[in-house]
């Protein structure tokens, strides 16, 4: 795969990327190229990218598993500004190490800053979706690059949802879901509400459910990330318990981490649809169209 026109904006996608670089040149009328990744035997990788590239150049890597990922990245960027690249986007559709906003114990890395400055160093725009902020603002706060874009999983979830239930109620299975949770839920006036919730560990949570009710409800838990699935297997057992007439997930970043669908699905849990940010059997909506629209916008500017 090679770029027609150096002067039409080129993706580029490493290949277990390649359906959904293919998804979003499409709906933006992108070329698409591959970037070619070799491991050598110590562990080592060498990348090879298009030997002419245009001016705008779009990388896309969802940054879930990201260590080597970041590692490719500073590989690709630099690599992609010798090779002819003068604006540099970075489409990462899940964005790691944004819930590391402080340090919670003296001497703690607070690695969304870390991370934020290095991807800021090497693109000129960044487009995410439903990034992990909490004590920051915006997205600038955290990467502080000329263009900072975020989009959300929210309003697609939440048109699957109205198709797929009937005046379902939704749930954010903690308080920091409650700005995705009220974006579904004012697309298509669903009734909802949001969990408390207590983290003591890794695999270790405590939710508390809201006081609206749920019995005979068709609720649906809707959150940005499944890591281990413990949050929302958690939420989806008291609301059984509580009477719910039945259980589904809706999340924007699968990554669903070693057994978290079973977890999921044994808690009670009856379907679960996520967005194609990370790829997953639970796809269900895909956000090209959206992203590539946001990549219009950095291109006709
Ligand atoms: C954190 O607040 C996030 O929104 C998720 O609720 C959390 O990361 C889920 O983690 P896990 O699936 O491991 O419980």
């Amino acid at each position: 795969m090679k770029p027609k026109a150096l002067s039409k904006p080129v993706l580029l996608c490493f290949e277990d990327e390649q359906a959904n670089g293919a998804r979003i040149a499409a709906a933006g009328h992108l070329n698409l190229a591959k970037i070619e990744r070799h491991r050598f035997p110590d562990g080592e990788i060498k990348l090879r990218l298009p030997d002419t590239l245009p001016e705008h150049v779009v990388i896309l890597r969802t940054l879930n598993d990201p260590n080597e990922k970041l590692i490719e990245l500073l590989l690709a960027a630099q690599t992609a500004r010798q090779l002819g690249a003068k604006h540099l986007t970075l489409v990462a559709p899940y964005l790691a190490y944004m819930r590391q906003d402080i340090a919670f114990h003296p001497g703690e890395a607070i690695s969304q800053r870390i991370v934020g400055r290095f991807l800021a160093d090497l693109f000129n725009a960044v487009i995410t979706v439903d990034p992990h902020l909490h004590r920051v603002a915006t997205l600038r706060d955290a990467v502080p690059v000329a263009s900072a874009i975020v989009l959300s999983g929210a309003p697609l979830l939440s048109d699957l949802i109205a198709a797929r239930r009937q005046q379902p109620l939704l749930v954010g299975p903690d308080e920091e879901s409650a700005q995705w949770v009220a974006l579904a839920a004012s697309r298509h006036g669903f009734a909802h509400a949001v969990c408390h919730k207590i983290r003591h560990g890794d695999r270790a949570v405590e939710v508390a459910l809201p006081e609206q009710a749920v019995a005979g409800r068709q609720v649906v838990l809707l959150d940005d990330v499944v890591s281990t699935g413990h949050t929302v297997a958690q939420a989806a057992r008291l609301l059984l318990a509580a009477g719910a007439a039945s259980v589904d997930v809706a999340v924007t970043h699968a990554l669903f981490c070693g057994d978290a669908l079973q977890l999921i699905l044994d808690a009670g849990v009856g379907e679960v649809w996520s967005t194609d940010c990370i790829e997953h059997s639970s796809n269900a909506v895909s956000m090209a169209t959206t992203i590539a629209e946001a990549l219009e916008s950095i291109h006709a500017a």
